[in-house]
């Protein structure tokens, strides 16, 4: 039997890097998503191939058993940091449908950018461990799937995670998480404009970025607060379906992630080219560092602009994924 599952990337409408000190955040899930396809083996290795996960404008192509050394020419973390997801995901698929011995073919096939604060890892884990469960027979619900998808990245990142990633992604929409309080919101259907600058980053260096800068200077953490007021206000902004307060409150946003310290010459500059083609508002996304912006403007001259930024490789309109998790 073969089973495929996707699941959507996201983008941080508010809150990102503030979230991990136990303030709320709002990310958005966007129609980019990831698919995985499982096929369970007659013994109990695992064999993944992951065509498309481009990175840095290079396509990995891997395929080989995750016990042997990838026979590949392509750099070794990006190897190893997809097929650690892709390792305990199928082990929370393992122990949900209680087969420890289960083996799996896996493919992957995203659309999402890794380690561009798109949320590519979530999408894969999520999408994966969805994918494997039904493969054996077993079915989860989406916020079962996102609490083990969490305990994935978790373990992966060295502790350093947030339920934001997994649970939107799993639930789709626009999500509020607030320490291990996770709920679905409503949302208008936001015109979010993505700006993708190319490069990838390491989510656990710029988290730990933050926390020595807080360690440092202990008004850091005003600023950290701020952004918990700001997330605040933002919520009765989207409750309001009032855009223009939303943008206007993503710019302070990226002014207080820039504080923080994980903006990034690329990111201030696509932030600046997507208000200048009139963006109501424009933050970087994710955990900065490089990677992506995103912006809202319904017109398409955000979009335009982006395009004829040379620091932005990539620039596309991204709908509100409404689904979550789903069977393909
Ligand atoms: O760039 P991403 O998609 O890994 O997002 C990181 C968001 C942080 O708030 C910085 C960390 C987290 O786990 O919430």
């Amino acid at each position: 039997m073969t089973t495929t599952s996707s699941a959507p990337g996201k983008v941080y409408l508010f809150g990102e890097h503030a979230v991990v000190y136990g303030e709320p955040a709002v990310p958005c899930a966007i129609e980019r998503r990831a698919h995985v396809t499982v096929s369970e083996r007659d013994d109990d290795r695992l064999r993944v191939s992951a065509g498309d996960l481009s990175i840095d404008g290079f396509t990995v192509e891997y395929s080989g058993a995750t016990d042997d050394a990838p026979d590949v020419d392509v750099p070794a973390p990006i190897v190893e940091a997809a097929m650690g997801y892709v390792d305990e995901a199928v082990e929370q698929a393992r122990d949900a449908a209680n087969a420890p011995g289960a083996g799996f073919d896996v493919e992957i096939d995203s659309e999402i950018p890794l380690g561009a604060g798109l949320g590519s890892s979530a999408a894969v884990v999520v999408a994966g461990i969805d994918a494997a469960t039904r493969e054996l027979g077993v079915h989860i619900d989406a916020r079962e799937l996102a609490d083990r998808a969490y305990q994935v990245e978790h373990e992966v990142q060295d502790g350093q995670a947030s339920r934001a990633d997994t649970f939107c992604s799993a639930m789709g929409g626009a999500v509020r998480v607030e320490g291990d309080d996770c709920t679905t919101i409503g949302a208008p259907d936001l015109p979010f404009v993505v700006g993708y600058d190319g490069t990838s980053h390491d989510t656990g260096e710029l988290v730990a970025g933050v926390g020595a800068l807080r360690e440092e200077f202990g008004f850091a953490a005003d600023t950290v607060s701020a952004i918990g007021d700001l997330v605040r206000r933002g919520e009765a902004a989207l409750a309001d379906g009032d855009v223009e307060t939303l943008g206007r409150l993503m710019d302070v946003n990226h002014g207080l992630l820039s504080a923080l310290g994980v903006s990034a010459r690329t990111l201030d500059n696509m932030v600046w080219a997507a208000r200048d083609g009139g963006a109501v508002g424009a933050k970087l996304t994710g955990a900065g560092g490089g990677g992506s912006i995103v912006a809202l403007d319904d017109g398409d001259g955000a979009e335009t602009a982006l395009s004829l930024t040379p620091d932005c490789e990539e620039a596309f309109r991204a709908e509100l994924a409404e689904e979550g998790v789903r069977a393909e």
